[in-house]
């Protein structure tokens, strides 16, 4: 069996809980709801599916004197910081997709377009292509992967006091090593001091953010997952101190002069080292469940992690200290040997076939990403393996096109294809909502896919014939217009506002717990007609859409929308009712008492 984290709740009344939610995880509190003329109504529990912001404004209260008020009926402490800590993702995720935008995949379209139309890839400066390297490695891989990361494994640290600053923290530290690296890479002679600043702040980044991993999840170091996701944090600080270093060491001749052994170095510590450790580590968690694979083989995925660090370690000690090209292999060799266990131990990425075909699941495409992206990450591995094995036999160095071809394999065919796929999956889930353009999912899939194939069989082409040369910049439209579709969902998924909110009325897609929230006395509607779920439940999952809860309790849904706009319509059937004031003793005309 997988082992999955264990739930982070504390006992704690958080402003995002319904009424009957505090109700029944702290029966005192029900004295102060009944003070605010909440009802009993029987069969359902105590309390509306009512969040106790939306309660709190309906009743005229101001929300932190209500949490005080609950706070001393129960004696549970009260934790406000949830909306906040609910959103601590989106800024590294939308910096992210800012940075892969512009001095990522669009400054890299630009750089295969001049390769391109000079036939060689010498044709750009090498501190162009590092600093591209460099900015879709810090600013895209590791703002993505530290997002998700606060928003789920490391919620904790972001709900402690002065947690939003120790996200802004992370932010701002990443984005200052980012900018300051590209410019010392352009103008190197000029930016000493933004270079080696900008190598601090990434060092001062990885360590804070291996400390708070440390902290947060070394009870749970027997889990493989966390192991992972412990040794991603590593590498992360040992590729951080290489930068520092190789940057303190070029000064003001800029990164122009890294050896290809440095260059590789870098490269390894991030995407063997930090990145595929964390799509492991969260991979473990979150593919079981995303594709219904069922149980894992433990034992597989466990081999495989050895395996993958072991080869991680003999590959960077050998670009490091020079070592022999049979190091090279074996270390190519084992990563081989831990991604195919890892595929091993989830059963081939293939699960059981969807039951439902609600929303909440997204499209069915997302299920293809995560197979694609490891096809490309074996393919890259065995490229990888062979090409060194070729080189330590042959004691020819392998030619750019090749390596570019197996790192293009690797960094946009497996890492960018399974971030686009998840991320459709996760990044709703994680704002509590559905994606807001499902049938952009395919698009995005057929352009990465054909993006990514066209780049590595036409930079292989190179090998053979010049005539591949002015193919290549096709795979770049290909791959930013993925890249921008998937940001455009995102932003979209993010700043979604429910139909209801926007239009006043509902449709199929809109937000169950929206609409108890901004109108409690529909429930009472629809508890007579058979909806047996909203007497049990304690609270609504947001991304419940009104279609997938009418499938599952058997109402023909296009005939529950309009029946529920037909109440929005008319309102609460009796008059004006009165909530009735608590300590603050205020009066709003609302449909309390009517429960
Ligand atoms: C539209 C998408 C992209 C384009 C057009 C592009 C273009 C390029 C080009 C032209 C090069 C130099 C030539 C070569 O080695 O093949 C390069 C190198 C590189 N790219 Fe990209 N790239 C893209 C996406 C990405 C992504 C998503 C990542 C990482 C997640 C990435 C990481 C790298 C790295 C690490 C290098 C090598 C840097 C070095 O040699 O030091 N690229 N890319």
């Amino acid at each position: 069996m997988s082992t999955a984290p264990r739930s982070y709740a504390r006992k704690v009344i958080q402003p995002e809980m319904t009424v009957r939610q505090v109700a029944v995880d702290f029966p005192a509190s029900q004295e102060v709801f009944r003070r605010y003329g909440e009802r009993d109504s029987p069969p359902a529990r105590f309390g509306h599916l009512e969040p106790l912001g939306h309660f709190a404004q309906r009743c005229g209260v101001r929300l932190d004197a209500l949490l005080a008020e609950l706070a001393t009926a129960t004696g549970a402490p009260v934790e406000s910081s949830g909306r906040f800590a609910e959103r601590a993702h989106h800024g590294f995720i939308l910096s992210a997709l800012a940075i892969t935008l512009t001095l990522g995949a669009g400054w890299g379209a630009w750089l295969l377009w001049q390769i391109a139309t000079q036939g060689r890839f010498t044709g750009v400066p090498a501190a162009y292509v590092i600093a591209h390297g460099e900015a879709q490695l810090w600013g895209f891989i590791v703002l993505f992967v530290m997002g998700v990361s606060l928003r789920t494994v490391m919620q904790g640290a972001v709900r402690i006091p002065g947690g939003v600053w120790v996200c802004r923290a992370f932010l701002a530290l990443a984005l200052v090593g980012v900018g300051g690296g590209v410019m010392w890479s352009v103008l190197p002679e000029a930016s000493v001091s933004a270079g080696l600043m900008s190598a601090a702040a990434l060092v001062l980044l990885s360590v804070g953010f291996l400390g708070l991993q440390f902290v947060l999840l070394r009870g749970k170091w027997r889990d493989t997952w966390t192991r992972a996701v412990l040794a991603s944090g590593f590498w992360l600080v040992a590729w951080a101190c290489v930068t520092a270093w190789l940057r303190w060491n070029a000064g003001a001749a800029g990164p122009g002069v890294y050896t290809n052994e440095q260059r590789l170095l870098i490269i390894e510590l991030a995407v063997f080292g930090f990145a595929m450790n964390s799509i492991y580590g969260f991979g473990q968690m979150l593919l079981p469940g995303l594709l219904r694979i069922g149980s894992t083989r433990d034992w597989a995925i466990e081999l495989g992690q050895w395996l993958h660090n072991g080869g991680t370690l003999v590959l960077c000690a050998a670009a490091a200290l020079g070592g022999s090209g049979v190091a090279m292999v074996a270390g190519s060799v084992l990563l081989v040997g831990g991604a195919a266990l890892f595929a091993v131990g989830h059963r081939g990425f293939v699960g059981r076939r969807r039951t439902s075909h609600g929303e909440e699941k997204g499209h069915v495409v997302l299920d293809f990403y995560p197979p694609l992206a490891f096809f490309w990450l074996l393919a890259g591995l065995a490229l990888m393996a062979g090409g060194v094995a070729y080189e330590s036999a042959n004691g020819t160095p392998l030619p750019h096109a090749y390596v570019g071809a197996v790192r293009h394999a690797l960094t946009v065919g497996f890492m960018t294809t399974l971030i686009l796929g998840v991320g459709q999956r996760l990044l709703p889930v994680l704002d509590r909502t559905v994606l807001a353009i499902p049938r952009l999912a395919v698009v995005i899939f057929v352009l990465i896919g054909t993006g990514n194939l066209i780049r590595v069989v036409t930079e292989l082409a190179t090998l053979v014939t010049p005539v591949a040369y002015p193919l290549m910049p096709i795979s770049a439209v290909l791959e930013w217009t993925a890249l921008l579709l998937f940001t455009v969902n995102v932003a979209a998924t993010m700043f979604h506002r429910d139909p209801l909110l926007r239009r006043g009325r509902v449709t199929g897609r809109s937000s169950l717990a929206v609409l108890l929230g901004e109108h409690p006395w529909i429930e009472n509607r629809l508890r007579p007609i058979g909806t047996r779920y909203l007497e049990r439940t304690r609270s609504v999952p947001e991304e419940l859409t009104l279609g997938t809860f009418a499938e599952s309790e058997g109402i023909e849904p296009a005939g529950l929308v309009a029946e529920i706009n037909e109440w929005l319509a008319t309102g609460p059937a009796a008059g004006p009712q009165q909530c009735v004031g608590g300590a603050s003793g205020a009066t709003v005309g609302s449909d309390c008492a009517s429960r």
